[in-house]
């Protein structure tokens, strides 16, 4: 643990040590706020799930948690198939013609468009992508929060308000989407969200659901292509587990263990959200710290996940790390989606997601490495790579 002074004159810690991180995420959960960062981060997601607190926060988990139910999720899966036959049209055309495919940048598509998809069902169709250039785009490609970015949230937050009247006022139709679950929910006293509250609620779920998978599934393909041998392997394993489109259902996606560890151990090297901050409301004690109320905390999955005194070789790519027989132990720091009451709610949706993607775009297409050059890293609000990954895409 080090402990420090910021330049504001606030105390910090910054913790390396796994159980006291689960200490602070899950026994302790309830001394502790979000912390430094969120602030810019309300300035996009007003008092949404990721960033509100307290009772604010219990109230919309509360709500929202029901609409991420296995059942739920698996409601969902016709659209992943979706965007992943929309992405399969552009790959095979880019393959025909011998061109290099940015994978970065159809990572993203492929995850905003889905979560896009997820939230609004058809009104996708028919209100946003009508509006010309989809409205969202910028979320994927914009990296700078500056004042035009800004605007694109204002625009936005006018959009949604319209889609989220038109649906109020068509209450006879029946959708299933996250949208019409939001409308539906209802906390203790009965009572729905209101229009900001909803709007806030819509907007983190897109920031939330699409940034996370979509930097996980770009540093896959890379370590894929760099790993021929478990590229066989995922390969062997999709073939026979997904022979067709039709194929795709809980129980198939459940049985492609070996693809799930994969995911697993893509995310201990690259965990999207590789700094957790929170800040102390009141007093606690750490092993030989005291923690007064105020302090700044900060947690890194991405430092815990490498650290060797935890994780044998931990630079290596290697998924039979996950393997049934040998999952880490309790106090193996591993917590990509956060641990505790604020643990990540699209967990599940997240692996479904990734895993049709693979199941179905990987047996189709080879990605070929351009270079040898390993990617930099870019450690934003979000884990990236520094610049975008180029792929030379073929047709199996
Ligand atoms: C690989 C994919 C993903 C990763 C690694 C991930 C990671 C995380 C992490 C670490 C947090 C907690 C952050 C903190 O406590 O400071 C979180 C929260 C959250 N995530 Fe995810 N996430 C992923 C995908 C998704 C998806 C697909 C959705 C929605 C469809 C989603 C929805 C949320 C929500 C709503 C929260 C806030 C939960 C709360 O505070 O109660 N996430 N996620």
């Amino acid at each position: 643990m080090v402990s420090m002074t910021k330049p504001n004159g606030r105390l910090a810690f910054f913790i390396n040590d796994a159980s006291e991180v689960r200490r602070i995420l899950v026994r302790r959960h309830s001394k502790y706020h979000k912390g430094p960062g969120f602030e810019r981060v309300k300035m996009l997601l007003g008092n949404g799930l990721i960033v509100s607190d307290g009772d604010v926060w219990r109230r919309s988990r509360t709500m929202i948690q029901p609409a991420f139910s296995k059942k739920n999720v698996h409601r969902l899966m016709t659209v992943m198939v979706e965007c992943c036959d929309r992405r399969a049209v552009h790959w095979a055309d880019l393959a025909t013609r011998g061109e290099r495919l940015n994978i970065t940048e159809e990572t993203s598509d492929f995850a905003l468009e889905l979560i896009l998809m997820s939230i609004f069902g058809d009104d996708y169709e028919n209100r946003i992508l009508t509006q010309g250039d989809n409205p969202f785009a910028f979320l994927s490609r914009d990296s700078t929060r500056d004042l035009s970015v800004v605007m694109k949230v204002r625009h936005l937050r006018e959009l949604l308000t319209s889609i989220i009247e038109e649906r109020r006022s068509r209450s006879d139709e029946t959708h299933f989407d996250f949208l019409s679950m939001y409308l539906g929910a209802t906390d203790k006293q009965g009572r729905g969200f209101s229009d900001t509250e909803l709007l806030d609620e819509l907007m983190t779920l897109i920031v939330a659901g699409f940034e996370t998978s979509a930097n996980t599934l770009n540093w896959v393909w890379h370590l894929i292509a760099k790993h021929p041998d478990i590229e066989k392997k995922l390969i062997e394993e999709a073939q026979r587990v997904l022979p067709n489109v039709s194929a795709v259902n809980a129980d198939s996606l459940n049985a492609m263990q070996y693809t799930q560890q994969t995911l697993e151990e893509a995310l201990r090297l690259y965990p999207p959200v590789w700094l957790f901050t929170r800040r102390s409301h009141e007093g606690d004690e750490l092993d030989d710290y005291d923690v007064p109320s105020g302090t700044d905390i900060y947690l890194s999955p991405f430092i815990l996940h490498r650290t060797e005194r935890y994780w044998s070789d931990p630079t290596i790519f290697n998924p039979d790390r996950f393997a049934p027989s040998d999952k880490p132990s309790k106090d193996r720091p591993y917590f990509p989606f956060s641990l505790g009451p604020r643990r990540c709610l699209g967990e599940y949706f997240s692996f479904m997601e990734m895993k049709v993607h693979l199941g179905l775009l990987l047996p189709r297409f080879r990605m070929r490495l351009l270079d040898d050059k390993e990617p930099g890293l870019e450690l934003g609000i979000n884990l990236r790579s520094d610049a975008d990954i180029y792929l030379q895409p073929e047709e199996r």
